[in-house]
């Protein structure tokens, strides 16, 4: 009865659009259970994904790592004709190598300034907010300093200066000591075009001083100290996203074995982190170090795949199977006790407490390495890690980074093109269960071109686009329908500054006042939001393509039916969701749909200069029910995905 009201009502349709309606039939009382979430890649380093990022942290090379030469520090200019600025190796400040010595060699007029300045990551937003600054500094024995320490941030647009600080230069002494200054302008600088400077009176012959540490952060996600960019941090956490891989990718790996990561130095006060050569770009800070991205993890309401550094570098470098292993893997046990160790028993546990977190973090998932397939030497370093870390914390699910046979989960990636990307629809369809789980923690549509993915430049995209969006789509549905054995998957990479960009498309790009949501990132966010625990069986007498489907549901009482039109023409489509098995009171179930298509087609893209061209809008729904079941119907657009949600 049922069926054929909406079959009525589906007739008028079909004449407008002179498409065949596609008619499913979804049980709701058959499926099986499934964990399917999309989960969040956090990569370190590339793109500037952390420092420059999501790390709140605005100085950019506060600590000097990034040198080219004694006089060229990149991020630094002087301030003051006659200063003289140095990359001073001989004076450290705990593990930072590099200070700056800034100098004035000779007599000024008086109440000229010499000092450093820096331009933050490709700007630095000047607003009415609360702006911590903090720098170490020290003095040379025969020189004692008069006046003032000067902070200020100024605009290079119209030279406003909108918020300064005064600290006495007569407090810096010939022991390293760290100031703290806030600097709170009142008003908003037009652009981005700011510099934050540190000066001092040059009124006296030779005078100088070494700095270090030179810090300013803004307000962060939660006012968390050394905390991640708001804005920023927000648009990863509207994604929801219940797991987030941290910390890399090739990253973790690093380019050779000393350059690995090691999650020991990045704990702890900063000026005891040594930062590290990162695998693409620039020397990085570690400021966000193993216990920023833990707790990153817990302010989204999501739990890390713990990423442990698994003694294999970026270029096929493996630390043998020898004595010399030994150290790496206690580390990746002695990481776990960190995370999840009792405080009263463990000293990596007590460390944590120490650090502010006597409770241990919520952890399921650990994955040994990144990308272990381009490796000959992970089947032992596989058989040795897990077996110290599983005899430690038995109830971990050990992901592994390669396609490796009797791993409880493996992490496959996956980049191409559109076409590869639907075609993959049944891949998991045809993966024998043999008890070994998949996560696709990587996985993008990078091209138009699937025979030539990474070997055609032209074709390469810059943003994701709709066509490929929608392909991710595609095969992110395939992964669903088979939740049984896929647990989830993630876009990579996930963040790129558009100022340091060494890989294309990012899901999400920025600068450092915008943010661009790629086509991708709202395919993400929709199905995210479709977060199921039963993938039902669907019946239609027309099969996939152009039109894809899946159809999932959530405490028996939210059914999704997500849909994906690969073709120009509009779709009509009804279903019928029988056998349901609540005691809902018909007949009134509420039906909503979110679509993210665009009247530009596939090339439509999000970009740098337009960040809103496609968005998700609501998409018209008719919804009909009674005891035996709910029918719906819709028009499904070319070129779009939609998720329909039926609460009943
Ligand atoms: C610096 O200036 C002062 C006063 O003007 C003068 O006495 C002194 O000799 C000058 N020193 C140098 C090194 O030029
Ligand atoms: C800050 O430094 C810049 C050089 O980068 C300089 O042009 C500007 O005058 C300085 N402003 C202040 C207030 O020190
Ligand atoms: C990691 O760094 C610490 C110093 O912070 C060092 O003691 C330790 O040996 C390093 N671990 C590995 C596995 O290299
Ligand atoms: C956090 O996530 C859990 C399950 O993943 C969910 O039950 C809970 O409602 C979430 N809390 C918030 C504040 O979103
Ligand atoms: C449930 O999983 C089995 C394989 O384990 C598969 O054959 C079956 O089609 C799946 N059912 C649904 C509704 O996806
Ligand atoms: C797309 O739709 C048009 C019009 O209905 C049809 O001619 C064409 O074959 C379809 N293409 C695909 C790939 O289904
Ligand atoms: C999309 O862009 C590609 C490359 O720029 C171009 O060849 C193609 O014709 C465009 N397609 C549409 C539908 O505009
Ligand atoms: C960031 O990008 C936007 C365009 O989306 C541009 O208007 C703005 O000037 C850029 N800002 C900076 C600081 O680069």
């Amino acid at each position: 009865m049922l069926n054929r009201l909406v079959g009525a009502a589906l007739l008028s349709a079909v004449v407008t659009v002179a498409v065949r309606p596609v008619v499913l039939d979804i049980d709701a009382s058959k499926g099986n259970a499934t964990e399917f979430t999309v989960a969040a890649f956090v990569e370190t380093n590339i793109g500037r994904a952390d420092d420059g990022g999501l790390y709140a942290e605005l100085i950019q090379n506060r600590a000097f790592q990034e040198a080219d030469s004694y006089l060229s520090i990149p991020g630094w200019t002087k301030v003051g004709d006659r200063t003289v600025l140095m990359k001073d190796a001989d004076e450290p400040l705990a593990a930072l190598q590099n200070s700056m010595q800034i100098w004035v060699p000779g007599n000024e007029t008086e109440g000229l300034r010499a000092g450093l300045s820096n331009s933050g990551w490709w700007g630095i937003p000047v607003k009415p907010q609360t702006y911590k600054a903090s720098f170490f500094a020290k003095r040379a024995p025969d020189s004692p300093l008069e006046g003032t320490i000067q902070l200020t941030l100024s605009s290079t647009t119209n030279g406003r200066t909108y918020a300064s600080a005064s600290l006495s230069a007569q407090d810096v002494t010939v022991e390293w000591k760290q100031f703290h200054a806030t600097l709170t302008p009142t008003e908003s600088a037009p652009d981005a075009n700011n510099v934050f400077n540190l000066t001092i009176d040059v009124t006296k012959h030779d005078q100088g001083l070494w700095v270090n540490l030179v810090s300013l952060f803004p307000p962060t996600l939660n006012d968390r100290p050394n905390g991640l960019r708001k804005d920023l941090a927000n648009v990863v956490k509207d994604m929801g996203a219940k797991y987030i891989r941290i910390p890399g990718g090739s990253n973790l790996q690093g380019s050779t074995i000393a350059n690995g990561y090691n999650w020991t130095a990045t704990l702890g006060a900063l000026e005891s982190r040594p930062g590290r050569l990162g695998y693409w770009v620039g020397y990085q800070t570690e400021g966000l170090g193993l216990k920023e991205l833990l707790d990153m993890c817990e302010d989204f309401n999501a739990s890390a795949i713990l990423g442990v550094y698994a003694a294999y570098s970026a270029s096929d470098q493996s630390v043998p199977n020898t004595p010399q292993l030994d150290k790496y893997i206690e580390s990746a046990v002695n990481e776990l006790h960190f995370v999840l160790g009792d405080p009263a028993t463990n000293k990596w546990a007590k460390l944590r407490a120490d650090l502010g977190h006597p409770e241990p973090y919520h952890l399921e998932y650990v994955e040994l390495g990144n990308e272990d397939y381009t490796s000959t030497t992970y089947d032992y370093r596989w058989e040795r890690f897990t077996s110290a870390m599983s005899a430690a914390y038995p109830h971990l699910k050990y992901v592994a980074s390669a396609d490796l046979t009797g791993a409880p989960v493996v992490d496959l990636h996956d980049f191409s093109g559109p076409d590869a990307f639907i075609s993959s629809f049944d891949r998991y369809d045809n993966r024998p269960r043999t008890g070994t789980k998949v996560l696709e923690l990587e996985n993008a549509v990078i091209t138009t071109n699937s025979a030539d993915p990474f070997g055609d430049p032209v074709s390469r995209l810059l943003y994701p686009t709709l066509q490929g969006s929608l392909a991710e789509a595609v095969f992110i549905m395939g992964m669903q329908r088979n939740g049984d054995l896929v647990l989830g998957t993630s876009y990579a990479p996930y963040l790129a500054n558009v100022h340091a960009t060494q890989w294309t498309p990012n899901m999400i790009n920025f600068n450092a006042t915008h943010i661009l949501r790629s086509t991708s990132y709202y395919v993400h966010q929709m199905i995210s939001k479709a977060r199921a625990d039963t993938v039902h069986p669907t019946t239609s007498t027309t099969s996939f393509g152009p039109l894809y489907w899946v159809a999932t549901s959530a405490n028996s009482r939210t059914f999704f039916l997500q849909v994906a039109n690969v073709n120009s023409t509009a779709i009509p489509l009804s279903a019928t969701i029988h056998n349901i098995r609540v005691n809902f009171r018909s007949p009134s179930p509420k039906a909503s749909a979110t679509v993210l298509t665009s009247p530009l087609g596939l090339n439509a893209s999000n970009t740098m200069d337009e960040l809103d061209v496609v968005r998700p809008a609501p998409l018209a729904v008719q919804v009909l029910g009674n005891a035996r079941g709910v029918s719906l119907s819709a028009v499904i657009p070319g070129y779009s995905f939609s998720v329909i949600r039926v609460d009943v």
